[in-house]
């Protein structure tokens, strides 16, 4: 007997065969049972889940020999002419390529005859959102009044190209994607019966990658077993398809976690030399990382991820190393960096800045958790919790702009005005925000609004002195103060401390009072216990470990 490729030598012949559709194999079955068969049917769903195997077996329920029954024979010459579609009474008519009126006019010709020896003339039509508008507009009257012994079946991947005036006239069922374990339990079936030795992990790749389509499966592993043989590896199904290794996939992820952007970068360059493109790597993280998202919140037994179990359990481990937060954090940068590969000329740049992005990310991520940590609370040694601040006047320890990216911080009384006119004109330029960020504080004397930056910020300082950037300051003062401020921009000269500037008249109720009642120097010995005791606070510890320091790092008491 000649080869035939497994889609058709495992299409179901019984409606308990069907896998998936439920459903809609269900009601069909009642129809028949109940003798209630309708004249027109409408199947809609995508590619390869079952449509046209489910209206052959329909066919044949209503013309066996036996029938019409649920549980058609599969033997009587009907049943047969049907399995190998050379029945005269079931047509399939392929409205792709017979898509114009005069198809449909001889379509509708040929309804008025009689089965030629079978209960029904059945009439399958597959993608029948193909017709021409005449073509709808001609079959319209058939399809309303056929005579009693003819069954309309209308199939279609593209259910919103049918027009109402169709879709009114048939009974309507929906054909779901099939699922990614459906799939894997049917490949397992199929390759079982054909003495197939392949692994979990090898068909587990494959059912991910049919996406729904059972048809789809079913060639993959024809094409699998074409490359391999009677034992199927995972590399080279892996290899077939195209994707990644799931353990490269989780490196990548380990990386992240750990912030090792170097080994990112080595991942990166392995998977491109062995012959992946930037935008698959993307695409398969993102799937990696709602995977680990999922198994996060739905837990490992969830239907929800696609994967061997042996899988899910590392995936919850890793999961449980990363917030939500961050997860969604990496998911939209990843959206972000598949965009920005489409069409790019240099993929490969923007595949490791986007990577590199998720890991700087996932320190920021750390940053607000220490800041979270801080907010409310004293540095450890500081006599008055306000002091707390003291860090951000350090040019040293203040945190980089980019930190605008996690959001500007709720306003509150504690906000400074420089923190919300900030936040007012994040809205209008991120950039200007930005600027702000390296600036010392912001203070209103009389009609003017003093923005300080130390002299080490002088760049900042500069850059925002062009028109538009002021005129968006004075605005945000404007929303602020509910009056419009003259801007100065400052630069302090040279690096005074803090209570030396002038004093702001009137003083701001929202700015810090000077550490005025700051504490006496306490003696060298003092001193060194106290340095030694906050560079072991645990959270000082955190901060040293996102932003590492060269050499030992040193306690400074701010003037
Ligand atoms: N629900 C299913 N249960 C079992 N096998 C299925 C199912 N869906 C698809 N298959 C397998 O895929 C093959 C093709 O299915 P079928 O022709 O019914 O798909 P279809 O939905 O009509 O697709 P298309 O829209 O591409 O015409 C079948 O022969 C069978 O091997
Ligand atoms: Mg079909
Ligand atoms: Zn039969």
């Amino acid at each position: 007997m000649s080869y035939q490729v497994l889609a058709r030598k495992w299409r179901p012949q019984t409606f308990a065969e069907i896998v998936g559709q439920g459903a809609a194999a269900e009601t069909l079955k009642n129809a028949i049972t109940q003798n209630r068969i309708a004249h027109a049917y409408l199947f809609a769903g995508v590619r390869g889940v079952g449509k046209t195997t489910t209206a052959r077996i329909l066919a044949k329920a209503l013309n066996c020999r036996q029938g019409p029954t649920v549980d058609p024979c599969n033997d009587c010459p009907s049943c047969r002419e049907v399995t190998s579609g050379q029945s005269i009474d079931v047509l399939e008519i392929d409205a792709a390529s017979n898509r114009g009126i005069d198809e449909i006019r001889e379509l509708r010709e040929s309804v008025r005859y009689r089965a030629a020896r079978d209960r029904y003339k059945v009439f399958i039509i597959d993608e029948v959102h193909m017709l021409t508008t005449e073509a709808f507009n001609a079959l319209l009257k058939t399809l309303e009044e056929p005579p009693p012994h003819v069954v309309f079946i209308l199939a279609t991947t593209e259910l919103h190209k049918v027009p109402g005036t169709i879709l009114s006239r048939c009974q309507h069922f929906n054909f779901r994607a099939i699922s990614y374990r459906e799939i894997l339990e049917r490949l397992e079936l199929i390759a079982g019966e054909e003495k197939i030795r392949v692994g979990e992990r090898a068909l587990s790749a494959i059912a991910r990658a049919s996406e729904g389509s059972l048809r789809d499966g079913e060639s993959l592993l024809d094409q699998a077993i074409s490359l391999c043989g009677q034992e199927v590896k995972e590399e080279q199904v892996r290899d077939l398809l195209g994707v990644v290794p799931q353990q490269l996939l989780e490196e990548v992820a380990d990386a992240v976690i750990a912030r090792d952007s170097g080994r990112i970068l080595a991942l990166v360059d392995q998977v491109l030399t062995s012959g992946r493109n930037p935008q698959q790597l993307v695409r398969e993280l993102m799937g990696h990382f709602r995977n680990l998202l999922m198994v996060k919140i739905a837990g490992k037994d969830s239907h929800l991820v696609a994967a061997p179990a042996e899988d899910l359990t590392r995936l919850q481990a890793a999961g449980a190393q990363l917030s939500e937060e961050d997860l969604t954090r990496f998911f939209q940068i990843l959206v972000a960096t598949d965009g920005e590969l489409r069409g790019s000329a240099h993929p490969r740049l923007h595949l490791e800045i986007g990577l590199i992005r998720m890991v700087q990310a996932k320190r920021l991520a750390a940053l607000e958790e220490l800041l979270a940590a801080f907010s409310g609370d004293s540095l450890p040694g500081s006599p008055q919790p306000r002091t707390a601040a003291a860090p951000q006047r350090s040019d040293a320890s203040r945190p980089p702009a980019v930190f605008q990216d996690s959001g500007p911080p709720a306003p509150t009384a504690a906000t400074s005005l420089l923190d919300r006119i900030r936040e007012a004109v994040s809205d209008e330029s991120l950039r200007v925000a930005s600027l702000l960020g390296n600036a010392l504080d912001a203070t209103v004397a009389g009609d003017e609004l003093r923005v300080r930056f130390a002299a080490a910020q002088r760049g900042s300082c500069g850059m925002l002195q062009d028109r538009e950037d002021r005129e968006m300051i004075a605005k945000a003062s404007d929303k602020l103060e509910g009056r419009r401020l003259r801007v100065s921009l400052l630069v302090e000269e040279q690096q005074a401390p803090l209570e030396d500037a002038p004093p702001p008249e009137p003083p701001p109720p929202e700015e810090t009072p000077p550490a005025a009642e700051a504490p006496r120097p306490p003696e060298v010995g003092s001193e060194r216990r106290e340095s030694k005791r906050i560079l072991e606070d645990k959270r000082v510890q955190s901060f040293l470990e996102v932003f590492p320091v060269q050499g030992k790092p040193e306690v400074q008491r701010l003037k």
